[in-house]
């Protein structure tokens, strides 16, 4: 996050003391292996390089606990609604969005997979998507061979994202999220629609 989206989460969640901030890079996540419950990006992971969004996904994993639960919202990708595919060719024509093109074609089920986390489902919700994977409890062989673990759960409807988190969280084995957020804050509309993965 920068500095002033913590500036701004600082003064928002002032009366909750339990609550602390860290500025880093997701590429190099200043956090010990293994010490955090749950972790979220919002909107981060469509700014990052390709390079740099392999490392910012292994630096979740490697902070996660073992069976610790990474939460990614960010665009909607290619295929995932094919009326839409107009708009996502758009969008980095008209802004500067120089790795936005690269992250619609990413597979981060696969990428998960090599770094040791299953991915649990996607929701989708107008242009954006919800991404969720859980950390192996036991370390999957090579990190490759875990996807045959993934879990379909079903999706509770999605009004925002608040929702989702609590929801996704409810249905884990957490029980109090200490979570890491890369880039925490971002809505998802009304009306938001069920995965077809
Ligand atoms: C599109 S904004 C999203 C901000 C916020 N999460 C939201 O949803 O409104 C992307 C954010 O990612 C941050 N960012 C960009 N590259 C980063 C990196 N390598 N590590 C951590 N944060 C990064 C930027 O500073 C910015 O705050």
């Amino acid at each position: 996050m920068s500095d002033a989206y913590v500036r701004y989460a600082r003064r928002h969640l002032r009366r909750r003391p339990r609550t602390s901030f860290v500025i880093g890079k997701a590429e190099a996540i200043p956090l010990a292996d293994g010490s955090q419950d749950a972790v979220t990006s919002i909107f981060l992971f469509h700014e990052l390089p390709p390079k740099v969004r392999r490392s910012a996904l292994r630096e979740c994993a490697r902070v996660l606990k073992p069976g610790g639960r990474l939460i990614l919202q960010d665009s909607l990708q290619h295929h995932d609604r094919p009326d839409y595919e107009g708009l996502l060719r758009l969008f980095p024509q008209s802004y500067h969005e120089p790795y936005y093109a690269s992250y619609t074609k990413e597979d981060f089920a696969a990428l998960a997979s090599g770094c040791g986390l299953i991915h649990v489902r996607s929701v989708m919700a107008f242009v954006s998507k919800v991404m969720v994977f859980d950390k192996a409890t036991t370390p999957a062989r090579g990190h490759t061979g875990s996807s045959k673990r993934t879990l379909r759960a079903g999706v509770a409807p999605l009004v925002n994202f608040a929702r989702v988190v609590r929801s996704v969280a409810a249905s884990s084995s957490l029980s109090r999220p200490n979570s890491v957020s890369a880039a925490a804050f971002g809505g998802v509309p009304r009306g938001s629609r069920r995965s077809r993965r």
